[in-house]
């Protein structure tokens, strides 16, 4: 347990060995699960807890420590945040857990809290722990419908839970700013925020809007100087993109290796940078960080049976729900004897909607029409960027 401020107390845990979050996205340096104590002149808060995986050295953390909350505020009910509320609840019987109501909804429903035990707030309201007030700020959507911030005023620290966070170990608690936390951050951003894309640049507006000397989020370190995430943040949520494309692509027998290929030359000339991405040795962290800016998404596939490389269709999967700023996509590759090519690419995207390109599909190895085909397709995407 870290003292950050006087009464203000770090105690969440550092998970290196962790190499996958959601089962997703590969976690090159593990996370960390954050966790904090306010301590006012009459009541003492815990922020956020603690996954179930790291019971012990948490709970033994606190024990240790002698604190006995009064308040377990929970920003949002994720069990990497929430999961141990049952058992300090029993550990701390009179311990009162105070949320949003989405979040209490979920308490009840996830981790089956006795609803006794809970009292839901509303925004603004405040929490008067003695010389120290907290004060609830509802920001539902980054992560879940039921996330809310908790600021306390007289200090001017923000505890955001997920929003602002990176899976980043390599500090104690405070940042050290540098170009690696930035891609750690980056790394969590395209996979837990990107999807709500706009909640995070109204809630930026926010944080900006108030007097924040310090953000506290639950993974990740501390930023005692919040500018760092925040420009990161205004940066990846700005409607802009680059003048980049990603290519993901699988290919058979070399047949749509040669047009994607071709492609990229093509782009390259025309002053277009292009992410040539093998989907056979995918890592969604590394392709959703390319997405954050990319303005279009092409899939190079092989046709297997009768329609796509299902990895291509996983691919597109991906990108409709991470929803990226993308403004179009197209479909290039060759196929055999038969089938349906961009279809089932197509079908994937429900909820991002990007422009589709006219596809170019060659029949085999592709030929000087297909390649004149790519050329012209280059020009559109120039266009387009
Ligand atoms: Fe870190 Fe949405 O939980």
């Amino acid at each position: 347990m870290v003292e950050i401020s006087k009464g203000i107390y770090y105690c969440g845990l550092h998970d290196k060995d962790r190499k996958i979050f959601d089962q997703l996205v590969p976690l090159p340096q593990g996370t960390t699960y954050n966790s904090y104590i306010v301590k006012g002149g009459l009541k003492t808060a815990l922020i956020d807890t603690m996954y179930v995986k790291l019971r012990k050295p948490y709970i033994d953390m606190l024990s240790a420590s002698g604190i006995v909350p009064d308040y377990i505020i929970s920003n949002h009910a994720e069990p990497d945040h929430s999961g141990l509320i049952p058992e300090l609840l029993e550990i701390f019987p009179n311990a009162e857990v105070l949320c949003s109501s989405k979040c209490a909804e979920n308490l009840k429903n996830m981790l089956h809290v006795d609803a006794p035990r809970i009292r839901e707030v509303s925004d603004g309201e405040e929490l008067d722990l003695g010389g120290r007030r907290l004060r609830f700020i509802m920001a539902p959507w980054v992560h879940w419908p039921d996330t809310m911030f908790t600021y306390l005023a007289e200090d001017g620290f923000l505890f955001t839970c997920d929003f602002f966070g990176a899976h980043y170990t390599r500090n104690e608690v405070f940042a050290d700013y540098t170009s690696d936390l930035a891609e750690a951050a980056k790394r969590y951003y395209s996979e837990i925020m990107m999807p709500f894309r706009s909640f995070c640049a109204k809630y930026l507006e926010k944080v900006r809007s108030m007097r924040v000397n310090m953000i506290l989020p639950s993974h990740g370190p501390v930023y005692d100087k919040p500018e760092f995430i925040e420009k990161l943040y205004e940066d990846w949520t700005s409607p802009d993109v680059s003048r980049k494309v990603v290519i993901a692509y699988v290919s058979m027998y070399d047949n749509s290796r040669l047009m994607v290929e071709h492609l990229k030359e093509a782009l390259a000339k025309r002053g277009v940078k292009v992410v040539l991405a093998d989907i056979m040795d995918i890592d969604e962290g590394d392709l959703a960080m390319e997405l954050i800016d990319a303005a279009g998404l092409v899939f190079g596939t092989s046709m297997v049976l009768t329609g796509p490389h299902p990895k291509s269709v996983y691919v597109a999967y991906l990108a409709n729900i991470l929803r990226p700023k993308l403004k179009f996509y197209c479909v290039v590759g060759s196929y055999g004897w038969g089938g349906k090519l961009s279809e089932p690419i197509d079908a994937m995207f429900t909820l991002t909607k990007p422009l589709k390109l006219d596809s170019v599909i060659a029949r085999g190895k592709p030929v000087e029409e297909d390649f004149l085909k790519l050329d012209a397709l280059a020009d559109k995407i120039s266009g387009l960027c």
